[in-house]
């Protein structure tokens, strides 16, 4: 449980170089089950989340081995992957509780190995999250499903059958695991309504250099003829868009110039939107982008979050701390997560002014300042938005649970601190 201290007051400036993407890592490591040969991934960030998946790959007798280099101007980690023979196919509760990727063990399991036994993730601080989605199509692909003492216990016998599926909503989660279950499955299989975000394309990709024939990448309708067999691959995964939105507005709110080096822009264009509304400038670099707010007077602006090409629900939380020190009203609408405000009370600690209407929008209104005081991290996003209004609050913050953030955001305080932020981790002794 340790803790970060943040004095606030300091422009940022200088170069934060942004990591492979958490979200896109988590789905690639476990389409490594879809193939009794290696795969070796690359760019892969140093984070809890990453150890937490490879513990319980460890545990269904995957060989991993990790070596770190220096790509891309800084230091990776290319992690590979090799699963011969399964000595287990079930996902325990530890495992999952702890991760809730850990489902995206389901799909590769089930289509090669016929059977697989999931704890349930159960909710979580932002929302019910629910699993509908992933069984009921693995259902219409002839798996038979039970729930059985907190497990979803799945079994088919034979492969799995190609079918139609639409979703009634465009999740990631199940659209990453329909994809891998239906790599193996017999005949073709359409997802309708497929989530489109950049992490669901990169997946594709592996994929099909694995063997597999799925088209529609970046569309909402995605075809996959099955295959009986996939084959080992190297594959460099993208970078983080969330990271790279959260130290843009680390940049913005502190009214700084901080270069994001290997930042994928193009993933990234409704949030940078909204910043060069408020009052930031945007250059485009040759591997990244330049945030530069240090005459800019920062301005209110909606935010809804939506499915991509929308605003990503995983900036809402910072952009509503810079929407606390910017001028003016800015209305912030969360549509994805049904309970993603549970920053607004640590916020409000710190001096902000929202007012949060029902479950899904917020009015913030920009005050002068806003004051230390410790506050308690709730999940992964709004850890960041926290540091976020630390940074800018007078005197001392203190940000508790750490652990949020050592999930999602790579090596965060010497990221911040190459870019002169005042931050430290106060290490607390297990
Ligand atoms: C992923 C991201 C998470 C992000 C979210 C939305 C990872 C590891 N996590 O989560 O950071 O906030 O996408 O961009 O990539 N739903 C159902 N039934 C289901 C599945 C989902 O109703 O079976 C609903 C959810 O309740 C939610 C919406 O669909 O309202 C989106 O969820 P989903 O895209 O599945 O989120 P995750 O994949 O869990």
């Amino acid at each position: 449980m340790d803790k970060i201290k943040i004095i606030g007051g300091k422009p940022l400036f200088g170069k934060v170089f942004i990591s492979g993407a958490k979200n896109t890592a988590l789905p690639i490591i476990c389409a490594s089950l879809l193939t009794d040969e290696p795969v070796t991934i690359q760019n892969i960030p140093f984070l809890s989340d990453i150890k937490s998946l490879n513990a319980l790959l460890l545990q269904l007798g995957t060989k991993i081995e990790e070596k770190s280099e220096e790509r891309n101007g800084h230091l990776t980690q290319t992690i590979t992957y090799h699963t011969p023979q399964p000595t287990s196919l079930v996902a325990p509760y530890d495992y999952v509780r702890k991760m809730r990727a850990s489902y995206y063990v389901l799909g590769p399991l089930l289509t090669k190995y016929r059977h697989v036994e999931l704890s349930l993730p159960g909710g979580c601080a932002i929302g019910a999250r629910p699993m509908d989605i992933h069984l009921s199509s693995l259902e219409q692909m002839g798996a038979k499903i039970e729930i059985k003492n907190g497990y979803v216990v799945a079994d088919v016998d034979g492969r799995l059958q190609g079918a139609h599926v639409a979703f009634h909503s465009a999740s990631v989660g199940a659209t990453c695991n329909i994809l891998m279950a239906a790599a193996l499955a017999e005949g073709t299989t359409v997802i309708e309504n497929a989530a489109k975000e950049p992490e669901i394309a990169d997946l594709i990709d592996i994929l099909n250099k694995m063997g597999a024939q799925i088209e529609g990448a970046n569309t909402s309708t995605l075809t996959i003829h099955g295959v009986e067999k996939l084959h080992g691959v190297t594959h460099e995964i993208i970078n983080d868009r969330i990271e790279a939105g959260s130290y843009a507005v680390a940049a913005a709110i502190t009214h700084g110039r901080v270069e994001l080096v290997n930042a994928p822009a193009q993933f990234l264009q409704t949030p940078l939107d909204i910043l060069r509304k408020t009052g930031a400038t945007i250059e485009m670099t040759d591997n990244g982008f330049i945030v530069d707010a240090q005459n800019a007077k920062l301005v209110g602006q909606d935010v809804f979050t939506d499915y991509y090409p929308g605003f990503p629900t995983d900036l809402q939380a910072q952009f509503m701390a810079l929407m606390c020190v910017s001028e003016g009203a800015a209305m912030i609408t969360e549509s994805i997560w049904e309970n993603r405000f549970m920053h607004v009370p640590e916020l409000m600690r710190m001096g902000a002014n929202i007012n949060v209407h029902g479950h899904a929008s917020a009015i913030v209104r920009g005050v002068e300042k806003l004051s230390a005081a410790p506050v308690m991290s709730t999940d992964l996003r709004a850890s960041f938005a926290l540091i976020l209004a630390g940074l800018v609050a007078e005197g001392e913050t203190i940000v508790n649970r750490v652990y949020h953030l050592d999930r999602g955001y790579e090596h965060l305080e010497e990221k911040f601190k190459a870019i002169g932020a005042d931050i430290e981790r106060i290490k607390i002794p297990d």
